[in-house]
């Protein structure tokens, strides 16, 4: 199951004479959804705050979500949250003629082409790159359109906000919202059925596309390193080579398996806008009695080219009792700092059992300097 772990709003918990609880009037409509749609934010008493620490209920059942105002400072300081993107990528056709306010039509049509830049609650920022991840109560996920010329600011800004459960539950409890460019109103917030009609598509993935990080098959992006600087390289995009090894996709399993001939590899390409030191660690199960394998991490500076490769990792498969009893390993560091683009392949030595390993993700951190 995804583990939707419960943990309290990243914000104080508001007083009732904060102004955010007293924002709560609609923003001027300019929304795509019917007012009905509109939720309205109710304010949480502080004696609330006290019982429900007094009984041993979640403080986040508790701790109010935010008013308008609170939203929008949130919005506002989007640098503090994890960007995805390391630079703004192109928006799909579809979704980019969609993702418009409804007035004041722009006189140019569909085809002219946007991009985005998506930002996510650092804590949540792995969850974008498993397909069965949940996310934490207080996620809050955005997603700027910009025009396809660079240098222009956004356009407008979509948003997901996971609330306290209960909120819409047929939803994944997730209040759907968007701003004007500048970010100086929310032009719509609440159970938008507007947003719902394509998101609720995507059940299986706490109703977050996450085709940003998840793109389908044959869009070849390279994974980004995110603005704090992490690489997560997750089975479902691996390029496999070889007979058997494949991505296997049920929640229970997630993970490359069949690894029965140890000829095949795994491989991923990835982008760093800032190269440099990274410690590397990989999660793996393996069934009881198969444990033992060696395996070899080597990396390729594909852009630029260059001849000087960091050493493989190697490193030595550990039972776990069961090939989807995953464990995080900690494989050491390695300096990336001679290229951009790199190509990572993860190749067994050996196979002293009946698989080498269910491998599930490999993540890269940076180290400080
Ligand atoms: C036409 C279908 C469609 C509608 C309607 C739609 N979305 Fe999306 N949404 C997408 C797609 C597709 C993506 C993946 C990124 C992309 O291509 O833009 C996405 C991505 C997102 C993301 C980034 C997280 C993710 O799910 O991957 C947010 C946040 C978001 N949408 C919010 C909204 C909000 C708010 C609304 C309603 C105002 C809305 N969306 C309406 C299709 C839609």
């Amino acid at each position: 199951m995804a583990r939707e772990t419960e943990r309290n709003f990243k914000m104080p918990i508001f007083r009732e004479d904060d102004p955010a609880f007293r924002d709560a009037a609609p923003a001027p409509d300019l929304c795509w959804a019917s007012p009905m749609d509109r939720t309205t934010v109710v304010a949480v008493k502080p004696t609330a705050v006290l019982l429900s620490a007094l009984l041993g209920i979640p403080a986040v059942l508790a701790a109010a979500p935010p008013g308008d105002k609170a939203l929008l400072g949130l919005i506002r300081q989007r640098d503090r949250l994890e960007r995805v993107t390391a630079t703004p990528v192109d928006m799909d056709a579809r979704t980019a003629h969609l993702c418009r306010a409804p007035v004041a039509p722009r006189p140019e049509g569909p085809h002219k082409g946007a991009r985005l830049q998506l930002f996510v609650s650092p804590d949540a920022a792995d969850s974008l790159y498993d397909p069965w991840a949940g996310f934490p109560v207080g996620t809050l996920i955005l997603k700027e359109k910009l025009p396809k010329e660079s240098g222009a600011g956004p356009e407008l800004i979509t948003g997901m906000l996971k609330r306290e459960a209960g909120f819409w539950p047929e939803l994944g409890d997730w209040e759907f919202f968007t701003t004007d460019g500048k970010v100086s109103s929310l032009t719509s917030r609440g159970k938008l059925e507007t947003c719902a009609e394509c998101h609720r598509d995507y059940k299986d993935r706490s109703f977050v596309t996450k085709l940003v990080t998840i793109p389908e098959p044959g869009a070849a992006a390279p994974p980004q390193q995110t603005s704090s600087g992490k690489v997560v390289l997750h089975a479902v995009r691996a390029a496999v080579k070889g007979s058997r090894l494949q991505y296997e996709p049920p929640q229970n399993k997630n993970t490359l398996g069949f690894w029965t001939d140890p000829a095949d590899t795994a491989s991923w390409q990835f982008e760093l806008h800032s190269p440099g030191l990274f410690s590397i660690a990989l999660t793996q199960g393996c069934g009881k009695g198969s444990g033992g394998a060696d395996v070899e991490l080597a990396f390729e500076a594909l852009d630029p080219p260059s001849d000087i490769r960091p050493e493989p990792l190697r490193f030595t498969v550990e039972d776990t009792g069961h090939f989807q009893n995953f464990r995080e390993r900690q494989l050491g560091s390695r300096d990336l700092s001679m290229a951009k683009r790199w190509k990572l392949t993860v190749k067994p030595l050996s196979k002293p059992g009946v698989a080498v390993m269910d491998l599930q993700r490999i993540v890269l951190e940076p180290v400080p300097k």
